[in-house]
């Protein structure tokens, strides 16, 4: 007992402690483990500084790789002082060994599902470990096999590329042991291609860098990679004196803009080769390296010719390419190169399985002139077709493994590969659709906390095994949305409370086997609900003092929370209710923290005085279901919307009373404030300040107004987040959230200084969470085009669906184009936009009007935001709480670029460098980066050898 007690006095500082820690590092790495303005990530694996550093030969940031990986996965290392040489870039010298487990991942997030992405990987051995033992392990990407790492040379620096469409809007790298030694990696480099960019990767299929030559330089060193590739592709140099003449020009040869599928830089195609033999030819041979899962792999070649030498009157330069004596194209293999512009040539399917490649360039007999080459990519082709656990099941287990630290081989995607599925998990695998999760067994797995509810979003679990942990807390009654017949165990944990009655149902119906047994507190029918009640003894002071302390310390943060949302507050546009007009009709009973410190007094018209007011009813403002809204100034001067119920409303007092009563309870500077109110006899009207700048539909809307200027993306995002803040605070900040139910375009009001403020409560209803996840309504209301399926379908709208209709807000302020397209056939503008988004071409869906002035990450940003906001699901949406932190986070991006920065655009614009010769002597002064030298082989993944007529690698005749 003694020793329970002392346990139990250290737990709640502990556990504040940690929880302060958690929350912490969540949000450190959150804002570390993210793509740059690129969409770059460059990760120095091993690094044991917390900050990265910038690159000083390509200003790229590497970041540490705490961020991308499990916490107490593998071990920090740095290779032996004997392998570090002065040219030797920083990347190499630390990596991260994994000893333990046989599948270890990094997880990159934040990408765009649907894009291709180049990822890269890097390997230095450096005998690291002083045992001198060189590893062979596998790599995966996500659920697909990728590419066997064989080191053979401590020296060797090694580097691993594939180009693959990223299915997920993550990618898992994940390195495999198989019994070859211990897998490590030195750094993890992914940069996002455009979808237009190598037309032989498929979402089926991914190409794996075999070699890829910069002919001409015969300077070992000459590495060209970022940024004169602005897709950081890492092009080798490859001459050989003996055999070829390089010939170059200073500048000249472009890509044809949006038709060129490879963008070889010009740093690249500027130099080339031909034969020293005028009458020779060029050729290439390279061995197929086997790997365990393909014996004979095919290749895939692309090749670029472009004219660099001033050619003499009356000739031309023509070219046959064969491969093993075969044209490489199927319809023609002569082209001449042209002078000005890069032609790319390639095979679009793999090579037929040869035992060896030779590529054969030949003048074609007509002409006398000798053949060229400038560069030369050639890739093995990888299937990608592995289906991943349902993605589903995968962020439920995601939220479970996070939230109790699970360790075990808990890596990687949960069912696949089969023989790496998670420990005490079983899967269910049904043809030709993603793998389920069937069952979850962690009795006696020391889980602590409360059960997480994620538990309930395993949809296909049959077996669910949380007996013997320290579970505590109640039950959620989220469990009873478990499929049927699922047994569930939670006995020998510390849970209190009582059986939710949605459970019980379940037991009853005989379609859910609980077990609760050995919970010394929980409420069941054998069980009186007494609490062991003040005991006054050393164990009772002992629980009391932490508690005490953790309460305090609670009221602390909440307080500091509430004045930070009091300061958010404006300070005058809060009114008092006037509780006599007020019937209980309307939904009674909301307290919301009141953001403003001063109540002004909530002011009660008549007729008459309105008619003053707005001179008759003379000016319509517009007008909705309720009536018209009516212009009108105040005895003081100032400007207001008069809403004048219609006797033909088909929204009757019932709305009316609605509005006026949430409004009076209220108080928000994102809300529109109302001024007063009147209910004279049959009359019914409410009084709003008055939004000089009408509704948000006018500013983005082409149709809708043609005088209004249309909005910045900097004002967009601003509109976005305070609108967000208005939502936020009637779902965070009432008790209980309220729902507005008709977000819309519409419904955001703008004043004179563009403020934006959410609108017509009129079917906003209150929402009680204390035992029920929803209100029932009998009848669906909001907008074609903005309302939520699941409400639709339940009929039961949550604080998800005003998230649902946010996020279609949000398509409008990127897109500038209404929530239902008209043409060319009618579609939702979520469905145009995701359809416009797996292709890879942000440039496609965003508003014309903003004339490309806008940093192209936090525009991204946005739509990944609203396509979040809009999923079918959701339990998949963001709470408003996270649209907030994470527009926020857009406009921190946006400040941070001024507004549209040259720089992010360059990357989607693909451009190569402009002015390739200034840059380039800049660069070559501090080739640390790839610059490996003298004795130290640089070397890619295949033993592909600089020197020609290697056994394997390409060489040269
Ligand atoms: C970058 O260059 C600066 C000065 O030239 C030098 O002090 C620094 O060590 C270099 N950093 C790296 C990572 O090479
Ligand atoms: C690794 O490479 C060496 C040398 O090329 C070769 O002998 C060995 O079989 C390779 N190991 C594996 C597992 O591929
Ligand atoms: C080549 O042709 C150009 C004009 O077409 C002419 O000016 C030039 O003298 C010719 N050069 C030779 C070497 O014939
Ligand atoms: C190779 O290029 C590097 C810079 O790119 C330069 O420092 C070095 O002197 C060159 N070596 C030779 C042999 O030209």
């Amino acid at each position: 007992m003694e020793q329970l007690t002392q346990r139990r006095t250290m737990a709640a500082p502990l556990w504040l402690q940690l929880l302060l820690c958690i929350v912490a590092v969540a949000c450190v790495l959150q804002a570390r483990a993210q793509p740059d303005s690129k969409g770059f990530i460059t990760i120095d694996c091993g690094l044991s500084e917390e900050m990265g550093y910038v690159d000083n030969a390509t200003k790229l940031s590497y970041a540490p790789d705490a961020g991308f990986i499990d916490a107490d996965t593998g071990t920090n290392h740095i290779i032996s002082p004997e392998y570090v040489i002065p040219a030797l870039a920083k990347v190499w010298y630390s990596l991260r060994s994994f000893p333990t487990g046989v599948r270890n991942c990094y997880t990159l997030r934040s990408l765009m599902p649907g894009l291709k992405y180049m990822i890269r990987g890097r390997f230095k051995y450096g005998n690291y470990d002083g045992l001198d033992r060189l590893p062979v392990f596998d790599l995966h990407i996500g659920t697909n096999y990728w590419h066997t790492v064989n080191i053979t040379d401590s020296k060797d620096a090694v580097f691993v590329e594939a180009i693959v469409v990223v299915p997920e809007d993550f990618m898992q790298v994940c390195l495999v042991d198989t019994g070859g030694g211990t897998p490590f990696i030195s750094g993890l480099d992914l940069r996002p291609l455009k979808r237009t960019l190598y037309p032989q990767v498929t979402p089926a299929q991914g190409l794996v860098l075999f070699a890829r030559l910069n002919f001409g330089p015969t300077n070992e060193t000459f590495y060209v990679r970022y940024p004169d590739d602005p897709h950081d592709r890492i092009w080798r140099p490859w001459g050989d004196k003996v055999m070829w003449t390089e010939i170059s020009m200073a500048s000249g040869v472009q890509n044809i803009a949006n038709e060129d599928l490879f963008e070889a830089p010009t740093a690249v195609l500027k130099t080339a080769i031909k034969p020293r033999n005028a009458s020779g030819n060029l050729e290439f041979t390279w061995y197929p390296v086997p790997t365990p899962k393909d014996p004979s792999p095919g290749y895939i070649a692309i090749l670029h010719f472009a004219e660099l030498e001033v050619l003499p009157n009356n000739t031309v330069r023509q070219l046959n390419i064969t491969v093993n004596s075969k044209p490489l194209y199927l319809y023609t293999s002569d082209i001449a190169p042209d002078r000005i512009y890069d032609i790319a040539l390639y095979n679009s399917g793999a090579f037929i399985r040869h035992s060896n490649y030779t590529i054969s360039i030949n003048a074609t007999a007509n002409w006398t002139l000798p053949p060229i080459i400038n560069a030369a990519e050639i890739f093995s082709l990888i299937p990608t077709t592995n289906l991943g656990t349902d993605s589903l099941d995968v962020s439920a287990i995601m939220a479970i493994k996070a939230k109790y630290q699970v360790k075990k081989n808990w890596m990687g995607d949960p069912c696949v590969p089969k023989t790496m599925a998670w420990d005490r998990l079983t899967c269910s695998y049904p043809p030709g659709s993603p793998p389920r999760i069937t069952s979850v067994n962690l009795s006696s797995s020391g889980l602590n906390g409360d059960i997480s509810p994620s538990f309930a979003n395993l949809k296909t679990v049959q077996y669910l095994d949380l007996s013997n942990n320290n579970l505590t807390g109640s039950i959620p009654d989220a469990l009873s949305q478990l499929p049927s017949r699922t047994f569930l165990d939670v006995s020998g944990n510390q849970l209190n409370g009582s059986i939710p009655s949605g459970l019980l149902k379940r037991i009853r119906d005989d379609s859910l086997d609980l077990r609760y047994g050995n919970n010394p507190n929980l409420c069941t029918n054998g069980n009186s609900c007494q609490l062991p009640a003040k005991r006054n003894n050393k164990l009772a002071i002992y629980i009391a003092v932490p508690t005490v302390l953790a309460v305090i310390v609670s009221v602390i943060l909440l307080l500091i929370c509430l004045l930070k949302r009091k300061k958010q507050g404006s300070m005058n546009n809060s009114i008092t209710p006037r509780n006599e007009t007020m019937t209980t009709n309307a939904p009674g009973n909301n307290v919301c923290t009141d953001s403003s410190l001063q109540r002004l007094e909530n002011r009660r018209f008549t007729y008459k005085e309105l008619e003053k007011i707005t001179n008759n009813f003379q000016r319509v403002l517009g007008r909705g279901g309720f009536g018209y809204v009516y212009d009108g100034f105040l005895e003081d001067g100032n400007q207001v919307a008069v809403k004048l119920r219609s006797h033909s409303s088909h929204q009757g007092v019932k709305e009316f009373l609605a509005e006026a009563q949430i409004l009076t309870r209220i108080h928000h500077k994102n809300l529109v404030s109302m001024i007063g109110y009147c209910k004279d006899g049959e009359y019914m009207a409410l009084v709003y300040e008055y939004m000089s700048e009408g509704t948000l539909q006018e500013h983005i809307d082409v149709g809708s107004k043609c005088n209004t200027s249309r909005l910045s993306w900097t004002e967009r995002l601003r509109i976005a987040l305070e609108s967000a803040q208005g939502l936020e605070y009637l779902h965070k900040g009432c008790n209980p959230p309220l729902i507005h139910r008709d977000v819309k375009a519409t419904n955001i009001l703008l004043n004179a200084r563009l403020e934006a403020r959410i609108a017509d409560f009129g079917l906003s209803r209150a929402f009680d969470d204390s035992n029920d996840t929803h209100v029932s309504t009998d009848t669906l209301v909001g907008t074609p085009g903005y309302v939520d399926p699941e409400y639709q379908a339940m009929m039961q709208p949550t604080t998800k669906s005003d998230v649902y209709s946010f996020g279609v807000v949000l398509l409008e302020l990127v897109t500038g184009k209404a929530a239902i397209l008209r043409e060319p056939v009618p579609m939702s503008i979520i469905q145009w936009v995701r359809e416009r988004l797996a292709q890879g071409n942000i440039e496609d869906v965003v508003d014309s009007e903003m004339l490309g002035d806008y940093d192209v990450n936090s525009v991204w940003k946005v739509a990944d935001i609203a396509l979040n906001c809009t999923s079918q699901m959701s339990t998949h949406r963001p709470t408003m709480t996270d649209v907030v932190m994470q527009l926020q986070e857009c406009i921190e991006l946006e400040k941070a670029h001024g507004g549209g920065d040259i720089a992010s655009h360059r990357f989607y614009s693909g451009s190569s460098s402009e002015n390739p010769n200034l840059r380039y002597d800049a660069y070559t002064t501090n080739q640390s980066t790839n610059a490996i030298q003298n004795n130290t082989t640089f070397e890619m993944e295949h033993n592909l050898k600089r020197v020609p007529t290697m056994a394997t690698g390409p060489s040269a005749r």
